[in-house]
């Protein structure tokens, strides 16, 4: 379609400077510019090759993931009526692999008792909700009733958690008969329940957001929950409310040591403006969850206050599967790629907001504390193709790397080494003809990580989403640097030292980016190992 368009014009441009009579310099140029101003569908230029988007319509958060009989279901935050916010479903959609996504039916609808809101799915494998039957396993789906007619009452107690299973492997689901399971005990923002199953406890454990905090609360057959405790009080982030946790247990990389994790989401109050997902390590006895001291100690370090899963704008509310099999025995996430400052208005019409790639994650040792660390999932390297390869490229100044008469560089995983930067930092920059640029790096003077996209295309449709440059602090002092970007046709996914510093961001180019190269910031430096693969979605 797209290449239609533009012989047709270039067609037409011929015809109408040969009537003319053209044949000046300038006017040639001229023709080579108009030609160069394609029009593009939105489908073109902003659907992701790659990236999970609803067919049509608003999403936001992932929902309910489990994994089941070779399939990875993935549920979300869904109005399938417009391309905003408004009455919450639980859209669906099933992997075999977590890149490749096929959308399936609406599976949890709005009722009189109020929308859909997040929420989580377990494979109850030993039938302890009583749901089964014919030895079916059934699912079972626990989420937020947000009651909008109590909330426009005024009354604060709208939200409540609720239950509802599977017996057809996560296709449709039957609400429980005696939701809510867990009534509003008089907290406004009281929702995002995530259930996990405690195989060091033998029970279901379940967090939720209230307020500023996380509750905890542990059940024997998933329909009667009994509070244990809370945690928040005075540690992290609290510029805004908590939304959308995950507790689960690790393993620390390389040893036997188990640390609990908990991630929770904030809005706004993230690192470089509005959502953003903050987390803690420490311990949990079944009852309570302690923040391990080394950990306490970083957040208490004037540059911390909290640690991010993610230091770019787009990667909110991610939580991760369950029911992943102990021969696999990784731990699976996905996010949603948009931020609240923005999400309702970013430039796409027929859909709004795409899923990050799945990412697996490791929790490793740092000094005497602990950080996660996020990595592509490892089935995406499985849709590589065309692949080029550059050793040793003496990086002096602006230094094209590749374009797209190469590579497509809106499907694209980069992997590269920088060997001994020393005083250097560096910049890559993402162009079109049009002039746009999305540019991201390491700054050496501040130790930062950086993403650039005030001049990245359209912009303009939020004051927020190119209001500054966001930023990362490099936790490791190796020498050398490693990386890896994932690049879609609206998004750069980057994991910086292995995963130990990740930033995802959208952008909305005004004609696809052409160019990808790299300029040094105050010296030279070798640039080393850089892979470029094509990623092959046909
Ligand atoms: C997070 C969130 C959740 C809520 C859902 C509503 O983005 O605000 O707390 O359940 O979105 O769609």
């Amino acid at each position: 379609m797209k290449t239609l368009i533009k012989s047709n014009l270039v067609v037409m441009l011929m015809v109408v400077s040969f009537l003319l009579g053209c044949k000046g310099k300038a006017q040639k140029n001229q023709n080579v510019d108009k030609a160069d101003q394609v029009t593009y569908s939105e489908e073109e230029l902003y659907r992701p090759n790659f990236h999970f988007t609803p067919k049509k319509a608003w999403m936001n958060d992932p929902n309910g993931m489990f994994y089941k009989n070779g399939y990875y279901h993935l549920y979300f935050q869904h109005y399938p009526d417009g391309n905003t916010w408004g009455p919450m479903h639980w859209g669906h959609a099933i992997s075999t692999d977590m890149v490749t996504w096929k959308e399936m039916p609406i599976a949890i609808y709005p009722d009189e008792k109020g929308y859909i809101f997040s929420g989580s799915s377990v494979v109850d494998v030993n039938n302890s909700s009583g749901f089964s039957k014919n030895g079916i396993e059934p699912i079972i789906a626990m989420f937020t009733y947000h009651d909008m007619d109590g909330e426009k009452s005024g009354n604060i107690n709208y939200q409540s958690q609720a239950i509802a299973y599977s017996l057809d492997e996560g296709q449709t689901f039957t609400k429980y008969s005696e939701n809510p399971v867990i009534k509003n005990p008089g907290i406004k923002d009281f929702r995002d329940p995530k259930m996990v199953w405690d195989s060091i406890h033998e029970k279901w454990l379940m967090v939720l957001a209230a307020g500023q905090k996380i509750m905890f609360y542990s059940s024997s057959n998933l329909k009667d929950w009994k509070l244990e405790s809370d945690f928040g009080d005075g540690v992290g982030g609290h510029g805004g409310v908590w939304e959308c946790p995950d507790l689960f247990p690790m393993k620390v990389q390389g040893t036997d040591e188990v640390k609990w994790v908990l991630l929770v989401s904030i809005n706004p109050g993230g690192p470089n403006g509005g959502s953003a997902t903050q987390y803690f390590i420490g311990d949990f006895d079944g009852k309570k969850f302690t923040i391990d001291a080394s950990f306490e100690n970083d957040l208490n370090k004037s540059e911390y206050k909290s640690i991010w899963i993610d230091y770019g704008k787009d990667n909110y509310a991610g939580v991760t599967w369950s029911n992943i099999p102990d021969s696999d025995g990784r731990k699976l996430f996905i996010g949603w790629m948009s931020n609240w400052e923005y999400a309702n208005v970013v430039p796409t019409e027929t859909w709004r907001s795409a899923m990050t790639v799945a990412r697996q994650i490791e929790l490793q040792k740092v000094n005497a504390s602990y950080r996660l660390l996020f990595q592509p999932v490892r089935e995406l390297t499985n849709y590589r193709s065309t692949k080029f390869k550059k050793e040793s490229i003496a990086i002096k100044g602006d230094t094209k790397i590749i374009d797209s008469k190469a590579i497509d560089l809106s499907s694209t995983e980069i992997n590269f080494k920088i060997s001994n930067l020393k005083n250097s930092g560096f910049s890559f920059k993402l162009t079109n003809k049009q002039g746009d640029t999305l540019a991201f790096g390491y700054n050496h003077s501040n130790k930062n990580f950086f993403v650039d996209r005030r001049k990245s295309g359209k912009t303009a449709f939020s004051e927020k989403f190119s209001d500054r440059v966001s930023m990362a602090n490099r936790i490791s002092i190796n020498p050398d640097f490693i990386g890896t970007i994932i690049l879609d046709k609206t998004s750069i996914e980057l994991f910086f030292d292995n995963g130990e510093t990740v930033m995802t961001e959208i952008f909305f180019p005004n004609s696809p980016f052409d160019k990808l190269s790299i300029e040094p910031k105050d010296q030279e430096f070798i640039l080393g190992n850089i892979e470029i693969h094509k990623l092959n979605f046909n």
